[in-house]
């Protein structure tokens, strides 16, 4: 079902992107593309920023992130050329599963800011044409939340427990979980509580942290809640939302055992065909905001990027069908290894299942719940597995980041829609090292420390060569920042990358002003190209040519193409091991 954009036009004014790209390799001359009133939506093609709030930047010299600090980094955001914005949860929460666990979906954590800040920093990102895109909970909220307090207060079969799954244990004395479901953080996915008298009670469902009990979507007044949290951020501006478990809403009625050796693509907590009905109702919701914009709020469509982990193409492609959500995480490209078939199959894979359902593609590499790749691309094993993070595996990070700058720009290159993980800019590697003591992330508690977390790609970035938080906070700030630096980061930082033409920074800024230049609006698809054996190569419909070498050996690149930017030097006309290319016919 071909529904890709027109042509490669742009509206007038959207050619806005800074032209001071400083790569050694971009010799770039102006691009004039036909205007057309029918361009795609912004979000068919965005390259979206991912901040992890507690670790971007310190305004208030706490030792946490904050939106102050992120407010004074809005000119570096717009500098590095991305289009949006979207922030991890900023909701009021206990943190305890870095913010995963909202206590109230309607205000900003003080850690963070205040709610007034919100308001302003979506008004200050709009003047500088970047979209904000807000991270939504639904599956589960804090226990924290006054919905859970009321439902254990209340007692034994109270209407307030309806909104949760609270059950009776099976056992003789309900001592045994009522199923065999466990979390996705390791143990059972249920806890019991004690009742108010001292015994023990009824059993509550939590497909994460104990902190984080699961929401009953059955339940109308969950479904009515989240449809009013959703107008309260659109009336403030936002222009879009990324869906948490966005395939974890409904469960299987009657919560059955998973059993042993069950079929993945039937599981009774994912994926469920009530969780779609919910997507249409939001839809509706969001679209309503489509062309009226509130104070602050920018125009174009509002939407819809869902956290969808399914086994199967299909599954995924129904949460995008045109009624649904707008597009999804491409876990299946951050899964990939560092491999020209496998990346080839993966590619042809995603284009396919999303032409079916007309939604566009998305590129991903990294995110604050896995592996840096620039330490993933340097190990053995290059693929990424939620289940078995390697932490700890050897890692050639000079190699890894070689083949980070190539990805980066794979993935630049492709059509559709593009995330850049904060600190994937820097060529920052997973902190591997972090002292046992200070480890915060749940999973390792609840893996009783098989897997050491995620946060180690959750460590608060380098912006100068400062000695006491690497200009992460003020000076005089009065706590050191939340999760330890290496100290090795000063030299990755953004004052050191800032004037270094083969620095990340400028190999990212030169590609996201180049896509966004020339690539943007081209059909959301591509054609293969043969440059041999180990490569992934493609052209565009511009004449616009992408080729990624993978293979141990330089390969010849195509004749009678200039070369826009690359990944790293060209050795004597051959594109080298490990290394992205962009050409142009011209
Ligand atoms: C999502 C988030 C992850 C969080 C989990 C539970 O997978 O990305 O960080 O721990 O949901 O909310």
């Amino acid at each position: 079902m071909p529904c890709g954009p027109p042509g490669p036009s742009a509206p007038p004014g959207e050619h806005r992107r800074s032209r001071h790209y400083l790569s050694t390799t971009v010799k770039e001359t102006p691009v004039t593309l036909p205007a057309s009133p029918t361009a795609p939506a912004w979000w068919r093609h965005a390259a979206i920023y991912q901040i992890y709030l507690r670790s971007f930047a310190d305004g208030n010299g706490d030792g946490m992130g904050d939106l102050a600090g992120v407010r004074e980094r809005i000119p570096y955001l717009r500098d590095l050329g991305v289009d949006a914005l979207w922030f991890n949860p900023w909701y009021v929460s206990p943190m305890a599963d870095g913010g995963y666990d909202v206590a109230d979906y309607r205000d900003i954590d003080p850690m963070f800011g205040t709610l007034a800040e919100a308001e302003q920093l979506i008004v200050e990102a709009h003047e500088q044409d970047l979209r904000v895109i807000v991270d939504l909970v639904p599956n589960h909220a804090s226990d924290q939340h006054p919905w859970f307090r009321a439902a254990l207060a209340a007692g034994p079969d109270a209407a307030e427990r309806e909104r949760f799954w609270f059950l009776p244990g099976r056992g003789a004395d309900g001592e045994l979980p009522p199923n065999d479901w466990q979390s996705y953080f390791g143990g059972a996915a249920w806890t019991r509580i004690t009742e108010a008298d001292g015994t023990p009670g009824a059993w509550y469902l939590h497909m994460f942290a104990p902190e984080q009990p699961d929401l009953n979507w059955e339940h109308p007044q969950v479904r009515a809640e989240f449809e009013s949290i959703l107008r309260f951020w659109l009336e403030r501006g936002v222009d879009g939302f990324r869906i948490d478990v966005a395939h974890g809403l409904a469960k299987k009625p009657g919560l059955p055992d998973v059993g042993r050796d069950p079929d993945v693509t039937d599981l009774p907590y994912q994926d469920c065909d009530a969780v779609h009905e919910i997507y249409r109702d939001w839809r509706k919701i969001a679209d309503g905001y489509a062309r009226s914009p509130r104070p602050g709020g920018a125009p174009g469509e509002r939407v819809f990027v869902g956290e969808v982990w399914l086994p199967t193409p299909e599954q995924f492609a129904r949460y995008l069908r045109p009624d649904e959500l707008h597009s999804a995480f491409n876990f299946e490209f951050l899964c990939c290894a560092w491999d020209a078939a496998g990346l080839r199959d993966v590619i042809d894979g995603t284009l396919a299942s999303h032409r079916l359902v007309g939604a566009p593609p998305t590129w991903v590499l990294s995110n604050h719940d896995t592996i840096r790749h620039v330490t993933r691309y340097g190990r053995e094993d290059t693929s990424f597995d939620m289940g078995d993070k390697r932490l700890g595996s050897p890692s050639d990070t000079v190699l890894g980041r070689r083949r980070a700058r190539a990805a980066a720009l794979l993935t630049l290159a492709l059509p559709g829609g593009v995330y850049v993980y904060q600190g994937d800019e820097l060529g920052l590697a997973e902190v591997e090292d972090i002292p046992d003591h200070l480890i915060q992330d749940p999973t390792y508690a609840r893996s009783e420390g098989r897997d050491r977390g995620r946060d180690g790609c959750r460590v608060p970035l380098p912006w100068s060569a400062e000695p006491r938080s690497l200009g992460f906070s003020p000076d005089g700030a009065s706590a050191g920042p939340w999760l330890p630096q290496p100290a090795d980061w000063s030299g990755r930082s953004v004052a050191a990358q800032q004037g270094d033409p083969h620095s990340e920074l400028a190999l990212y800024r030169a590609g996201l002003a180049l896509r966004g230049e020339r690539l943007q609006w081209l059909p959301e698809t591509l054609e293969w190209v043969d440059a041999g054996p180990g490569t992934v190569a493609f052209r565009r419909d511009n004449g616009f040519q992408c080729v990624v070498n993978l293979s141990a050996e330089p390969v010849a690149l195509p004749a009678g193409l200039r070369v826009l930017l690359a990944s790293g030097p060209l050795e004597d006309g051959l594109l080298p091991s490990d290394t992205c290319v962009w050409l142009i016919a011209e």
